[in-house]
């Protein structure tokens, strides 16, 4: 299980996420990583994630990407809200 864990670790790029099988990280790896790299959740507050978010939508909508759907977009804020740094 170790070795299988710094395997992991290992083939992944950027920060390792936390839960990162459920819903929000897989939104968190397949949606905002096209651009720029991963965005660790805890490297910001929430309302910091908040913020982004909505200027992250704003720059889908200029570039005319579809913005995540309702499903998608609940699952990102839960996980930020449960993993967001607190300072
Ligand atoms: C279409 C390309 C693109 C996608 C896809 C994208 N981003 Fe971004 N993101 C950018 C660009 C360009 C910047 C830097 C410019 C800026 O900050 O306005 C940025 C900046 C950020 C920042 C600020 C980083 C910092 O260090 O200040 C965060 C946080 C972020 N993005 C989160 C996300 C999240 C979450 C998603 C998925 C919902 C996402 N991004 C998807 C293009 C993208």
């Amino acid at each position: 299980m170790r070795a299988a864990l710094v395997l992991v670790a290992a083939l992944g790029c950027g920060p390792a996420l936390p839960d990162p099988d459920t819903p929000g990280a897989v939104v968190l790896r397949t949606r905002c990583t096209g651009c720029h790299g991963l965005n660790a959740p805890g490297s910001m507050t929430f309302p910091m994630w908040q913020v982004q978010l909505e200027r992250m939508r704003g720059l889908f909508a200029q570039r005319g990407l579809p913005w995540l759907d309702a499903r998608e977009e609940r699952a990102l804020l839960d996980y930020l809200a449960a993993h967001a740094g607190t300072s």
